[in-house]
């Protein structure tokens, strides 16, 4: 049996990934959806009654829902393979480092960092080889540089595209498909919940992506097998510009994100 599994499917991104999945070919013969809301995720079976689904409703910063992925995962049969796995689940927060608490911040890097690492090590052994296995991974343009008042956020994506890239290095040859995708701003909940009632500069709500558009380029790229996915000019330039231009002075122009609110 081949199985997808896709973090952070009650929403945004996610959701799209999941679309896809569905009117892939070959198709998984099942798809696992992960997120907490599982209310969001029962709409699939409805939606696409001829796909097989598990809906799993849990919270990935948790110790205890990990090992009960883990299990799951443990006790697929050995002709059952991972052909896809996306982890999208992921959230960020506007704010300075001393104004947010340490329960938060540890939150946040329990599922931006942690899960990462947890679910890649659980699925890693039973990922489809040499048949092009594909693992997508939500990153953020926030990772490309250190971000003032995004501080936390930013570097929880620079764990997690460097994570990626060793270990599509380390995979090289076992015919897996590898990528991180690295949007800037996406039209997703993700913003209100980060942004908590504050407002985005213009000039990123000027270049606000479409998440139906990014998550068609992140498939595309990742059938490609392409190490990252980057959508629309701007975020490329920011991409260019942060491996020419010295940190010091995005940081000095940067200032606080409670003055200028967060590069994403
Ligand atoms: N939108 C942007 O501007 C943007 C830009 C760059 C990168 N990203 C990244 O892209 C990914 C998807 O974001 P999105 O824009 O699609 O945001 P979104 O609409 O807020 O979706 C986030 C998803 O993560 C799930 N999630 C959050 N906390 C979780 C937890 N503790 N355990 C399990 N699932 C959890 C949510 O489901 P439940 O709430 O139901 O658990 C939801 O399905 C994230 O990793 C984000 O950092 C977003």
């Amino acid at each position: 049996m081949r199985i997808g599994i896709i973090t952070g499917a009650s929403s945004g991104m996610g959701r799209e990934f999941v679309k896809r999945a569905v009117l892939d070919s070959p198709p998984c013969d099942e798809l696992w959806l992960i997120a907490r809301r599982k209310e969001r995720l029962a709409v699939f079976p409805n939606l696409y009654k001829k796909q097989k689904f598990r809906l799993l409703s849990l919270d990935l910063s948790r110790e205890e829902d990990l090992k009960v992925l883990a299990e799951k995962i443990d006790s697929l049969d050995k002709k059952d393979h991972v052909a896809l796995f996306v982890h999208s689940a992921g959230f960020g927060l506007v704010g300075d480092i001393r104004d947010m608490s340490p329960e938060k911040q540890g939150e946040m890097v329990d599922l931006n960092c942690r899960s990462v690492a947890e679910l890649t090590a659980m699925v890693l052994p039973h990922m489809e080889e040499g048949a092009g296995g594909r693992m997508i991974y939500m990153a953020s343009a926030a990772a490309f540089l250190p971000q003032p008042g995004f501080a936390l956020y930013a570097a929880s994506k620079a764990f997690a595209l460097s994570y990626v890239r060793s270990l599509r290095a380390e995979n090289r040859g076992r015919g897996l498909r590898i990528t991180a995708v690295c949007p800037g701003s996406v039209k997703t909940e993700f913003l209100d919940k980060a942004l908590e009632g504050r407002s985005l500069p213009f000039y990123k709500k000027m270049v606000m992506a479409d998440p139906v558009k990014v998550v068609a380029k992140a498939w595309k790229d990742n059938e490609k097998n392409r190490e990252l996915s980057v959508y629309g000019i701007p975020i490329k330039a920011t991409r260019l510009a942060a491996g020419i231009i010295p940190h010091a002075v995005f940081l000095r122009l940067m200032g606080s994100g409670k003055k200028k609110g967060p590069d994403r």
